[in-house]
């Protein structure tokens, strides 16, 4: 069984239609790859899949258990959103760490909170710093986001969603924000992270990445997905033509 189905998803802005009849499956510790231009609809379907955006449409499972179903009262959705949201993480492509904290608190700040009591904070601090070393940041646990680079920051929030412990831990273009040395050292972790076998979600414009880190492709295009399949397929051997085109653009550059 699949950890991850989702399932004839849409989802419409207004009269705009964004997502239309999206279903795929992803099965534990797999990672999965979407591509596709600029405004093809990937961060709304990852929006949707963390409940940022409500779909207009579809099912999403997790673990066999519906966890949401657009044919739900609303009301009904809206009780169970906060612990179904645990499901998922998120990792932006600009950081969202907040300035004010250091680094290891920005990865610890969600678990403090939810230890009412603070009875588990020197564990909570530990699995942080452990996070924090497991990204290479282990020297940079009281340093302020302002201090950090880029590349350092990203790896600092791919920490903090790693420490709510989500089934699904998905990708916005985690290194378009980066120049190319940093976006090496981001895109390391990610790499490292796979090899782990972190169940995955990568919107990503880097193909040599998603060929060689994710198992499965999706190439959507106007809010449809054109063509899904094992990674080394669809960008080595794509099917579609839209596809072809699409791929065309990253070999000439
Ligand atoms: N809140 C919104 N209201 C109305 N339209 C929206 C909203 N959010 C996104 N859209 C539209 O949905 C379409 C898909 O946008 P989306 O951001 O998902 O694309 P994308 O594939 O992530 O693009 P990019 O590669 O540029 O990040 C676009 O046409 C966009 O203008
Ligand atoms: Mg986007």
């Amino acid at each position: 069984m699949a950890l991850l189905e989702v399932s004839h998803i849409e989802k419409h802005f207004g009269q705009t239609k964004v997502l239309s009849d999206i279903s795929f499956s992803l099965d534990q510790g797999q990672s999965l790859a979407i591509i596709g231009s600029s405004g093809s609809g990937k961060t709304t379907l990852l929006r949707c899949l963390n409940f940022l955006e409500t779909p207009t449409s579809g099912t999403i499972s997790v673990g066999g258990a519906v966890i949401f179903d657009a044919a739900q009262p609303a009301a009904q959705r809206e009780e169970e959103l906060r612990q179904k949201r645990l499901h998922f993480g998120l990792v932006f492509q600009s950081f969202n760490l907040f300035p004010q904290y250091t680094a290891l608190q920005n990865v610890t700040l969600a678990l403090h909170l939810r230890d009412e009591k603070g009875a588990r904070r020197e564990e909570i601090d530990r699995a942080g710093m452990e996070l924090l070393e497991k990204m290479g940041l282990a020297d940079r646990a009281a340093h302020y986001p302002h201090q950090l680079s880029g590349g350092q920051q990203q790896r600092v929030a791919i920490a903090r969603a790693l420490a709510l412990k989500p089934d699904v831990l998905c990708f916005d273009e985690p290194t378009s924000a980066l120049d190319p040395e940093l976006t090496g050292e981001v895109l390391k972790v990610i790499r490292a992270l796979g090899q782990q076998h972190t169940t995955m979600i990568i919107v990503t414009h880097e193909m040599a990445f998603a060929r060689d880190v994710a198992d499965q492709v999706i190439f959507m295009d106007g809010g449809v997905i054109v063509e899904q399949g094992p990674a080394r397929e669809v960008i080595e051997a794509p099917r579609e033509e839209r596809t072809r085109q699409f791929l065309a653009h990253y070999a000439e550059t």
